[in-house]
């Protein structure tokens, strides 16, 4: 898909979102989007955000700042005030009446995308970020499926393949775990012809079945050198 080699990219300038900002095209709906190089910006927090990373190892405080920061950037983008993004119980970040939105982050990048509810099609959004390198075998195992693993078999770039089925499924999870109310297993979702570059959704729990469909639910992703970004949002049926 890319055919500069990863070592000949410097990183400090790959943006992993190849300058994706406001992407209603790219998305589908009006989703803004942003990525911030991962550093210390404890100092920009909200009071109600500080109990989260209280006793947090520095990556962590460095990776949640950034995050909350880089939200703060995409929201004032959006034309919106700054605000408070406090982290919820189940981890998921509490998003401001009329706003939705997600977060991900590797230790080098953080990226946010959020969405405002009366001007978008979506019900909610995720997003996953991964530094693209190699799985090992029980890691494949793990998340993917058996139709999934002999897709990955013959896929002709392996690496960023299994990055992007992972990601997706994480952009899935954060997309639906709290409207599902339960946990979502790896293998209740299925992902067919990533190669291609437009996924093709299988809901394989009967219950997640029962609550979505495949077509509600729009899937994106992007691949860099480095990274895979992906998305996933949820049409407001
Ligand atoms: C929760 C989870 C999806 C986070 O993904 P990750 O790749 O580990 O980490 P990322 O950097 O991409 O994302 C972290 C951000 O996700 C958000 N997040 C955490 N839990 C969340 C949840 N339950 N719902 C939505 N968003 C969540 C947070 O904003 C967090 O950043 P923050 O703590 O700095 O605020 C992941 O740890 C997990 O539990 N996965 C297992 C379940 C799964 O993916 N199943 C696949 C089903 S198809």
């Amino acid at each position: 898909m890319n055919s500069i080699p990863p070592d000949q990219v410097d990183e400090s300038e790959a943006c992993p979102i190849n300058g994706l900002t406001f992407a209603p095209e790219w998305a589908g709906t009006n989703i803004f989007l942003k990525s911030l190089k991962v550093g210390d910006r404890v100092d920009e927090l909200f009071a109600e955000e500080l109990p989260a990373i209280a006793k947090a190892a520095p990556v962590r405080r460095d990776t949640f700042s950034s995050g909350r920061s880089c939200a703060r950037a995409v929201i004032a983008e959006a034309g919106l005030p700054a605000c408070a993004l406090p982290r919820l119980e189940d981890g998921s970040v509490k998003w401001p009446e009329g706003l939705m939105g997600s977060l991900s982050h590797t230790n080098d990048w953080a990226v946010a995308a959020i969405a405002v509810s009366s001007m978008c099609e979506a019900r909610s959004i995720g997003i996953d970020l991964e530094r693209i390198k190699p799985l090992e075998e029980g890691v494949i195992k793990l998340i993917a499926t058996p139709a999934e693993q002999q897709e990955l078999s013959c896929a002709q770039s392996p690496e960023w393949h299994a990055m992007a089925l992972f990601s997706l499924k994480e952009s899935i999870y954060k997309c639906l775990a709290r409207d599902f109310g339960k946990f979502i297993e790896f293998h209740d979702v299925e992902i067919r012809e990533l190669a291609g570059g437009r996924p093709i959704l299988g809901l394989k729990n009967a219950e997640l079945a029962q609550r979505f469909t495949t077509s509600q639910l729009e899937l994106r992703m992007a691949v860099t050198p480095l990274h895979v970004f992906t998305l996933a949002w949820l049409r407001n049926e």
